[in-house]
């Protein structure tokens, strides 16, 4: 294996997904806690509200995870709760929630990674616009701006904005998240740019107030094409689709990462949307290509790909029975390593990997255990991936689990379970699964992958 002695082993979360406490100690309204009130919204018109309850029982959850022997904790800050009106007020007891929670992971030599956005809008800027609004790249910079003031003593690690595919994506185009809009591709892409606006002031905001030194990313969903076979043609087919802008849809890497990294939208995307593309004005390419330290990437599945006849791109179809998650993604673990290759290619930068993982139907097994092995099995096929591209002169620094805890899996409610640690909704009780054992013991150097 060739991760390195300073490889970042963690688990991730998400501010809504976990916490609870949605009307308590002065948190604002988040456009979740909105939306999940609208009845068939949510899968059984489940909510955040109560979650895993990770507000009150953070102190056990901190516990767990040092019991698992994770070095790393990539969570996200709900902005509700620190700036009830995304603006202006701060609230006090947001703020020491995360004091605290701050304090116990450093106590257990557990190193924050902090998201700025995973989806958690205080609703009161929703009423102003949301991202459609050309003043939403500066309420994110006030937000960001505090929290790194308040907390880059001890937190060191920001990532900007979690997926702003599936923001704008589901928020904006389909209406499957919140807020639940259904408009049109060039309100969805103007929406887009704002993002990728806030991006940019975010990372701005974090060099300027943080007080000590400071590693700045972003996390888009790493999306990719994967090829069918090793022939060289396929790969090539692979990496040209993994690059491309199809234009009925924001499902690409290309237009939320070139922007970012080369300060402009990619030609063959600006020629796909044509008149509907963005207006940019001058100097937003600027902020948006402010420079990163680090390509955060979410890696689930991949499509596979080879050269058709006239050497384009086509899509292959997975064999019939092909293994898969209860959302029926391929689980395809060689995903991350072609992620690993194309995402190096083309923007040259530390890779870490901001979420992987699996959702698997499991019941608690007669002696109170859950026993999960596609979920270690998943880990670590995914992670010898990891270690060929590693070896292959990939800059992979890090790879964080999705997720931590069983939770809150958005338009889908309760329904689907992702944890290292399953979640008993009713009582909040939790129970560590096999995969986190396994994936400790592989931290831990105790078990070798091959
Ligand atoms: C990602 C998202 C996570 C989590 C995961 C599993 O898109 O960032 O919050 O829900 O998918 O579906």
């Amino acid at each position: 294996m060739a991760f390195p002695k300073d490889f970042v082993w963690g688990a991730a979360t998400a501010s809504y997904q976990v916490e609870g406490a949605a009307f308590e100690d002065g948190k604002g309204q988040g456009i979740w806690d909105v939306f999940c009130k609208r009845p068939g919204a949510v899968w059984q018109n489940h909510s955040g509200d109560v979650a895993c309850d990770h507000y009150h029982r953070y102190v056990e959850d901190v516990e767990i995870m040092k019991k698992i022997g994770l070095k790393a904790y990539r969570m996200e800050m709900s902005w509700p709760r620190v700036m009830p009106d995304g603006v202006g007020n701060v609230n006090r007891k947001g703020i020491d929630f995360y004091d605290k929670l701050f304090d116990e992971l450093l106590k257990a030599d557990i190193e924050p990674w902090v998201t700025l956005y995973h989806w958690n809008l205080p609703q009161a800027l929703q009423e102003k616009g949301g991202w459609q609004s050309p003043e939403s790249s500066k309420w994110f910079s006030e937000y960001t701006a505090l929290v790194v003031n308040k907390f880059s003593d001890r937190v060191t690690k920001w990532m900007t904005i979690n997926e702003p595919q599936v923001i704008i994506m589901h928020g904006l185009l389909t209406g499957l998240h919140a807020p639940g809009f259904k408009l049109g591709m060039a309100e969805a892409l103007a929406a887009g740019h704002n993002l990728l606006l806030a991006h940019g002031r975010a990372v701005s905001a974090v060099r300027q107030n943080a007080k000590r030194e400071v590693s700045v990313g972003y996390a888009p969903v790493g999306w990719i094409r994967r090829p069918a076979t090793n022939d060289q043609c396929d790969i090539d087919a692979a990496r040209k689709a993994s690059f491309e802008i199809d234009p009925t849809t924001l499902w690409n890497s290309a237009w939320w990462m070139d922007p970012v990294f080369f300060g402009k939208y990619p030609d063959q995307g600006l020629e796909a949307f044509g008149s509907i593309a963005p207006r940019v004005s001058a100097g937003d390419m600027e902020i948006i290509s402010l420079p990163l330290d680090f390509l955060g990437v979410n890696i689930y599945t991949a499509s596979a790909v080879k050269a058709g006849e006239d050497g384009k791109p086509e899509l292959v179809p997975y064999k019939v029975g092909y293994q898969m998650n209860t959302y029926d993604w391929p689980v395809v673990p060689d995903v991350v390593y072609w992620a690993g290759k194309f995402f190096h290619e083309r923007y040259n930068k530390p890779l870490v990997i901001t979420e992987n993982g699996t959702a698997v139907a499991e019941i608690i097994a007669r002696d109170g255990g859950v026993h999960d092995p596609q979920r270690s099995e998943f880990i670590a096929k995914h992670l010898i991936e990891v270690d060929r591209a590693i070896q292959e002169g990939v800059p992979y620094k890090g790879y964080f689990y999705w997720s931590l805890l069983d939770n809150f899996e958005w338009n889908c409610g309760y329904k689907h379970r992702f944890g290292l640690v399953y979640v008993d909704f009713e009582t909040g009780e939790r129970i560590v699964k096999d995969s986190a054992v396994f994936y400790g013991d592989v931290i831990n150097g105790k078990i070798g992958l091959g």
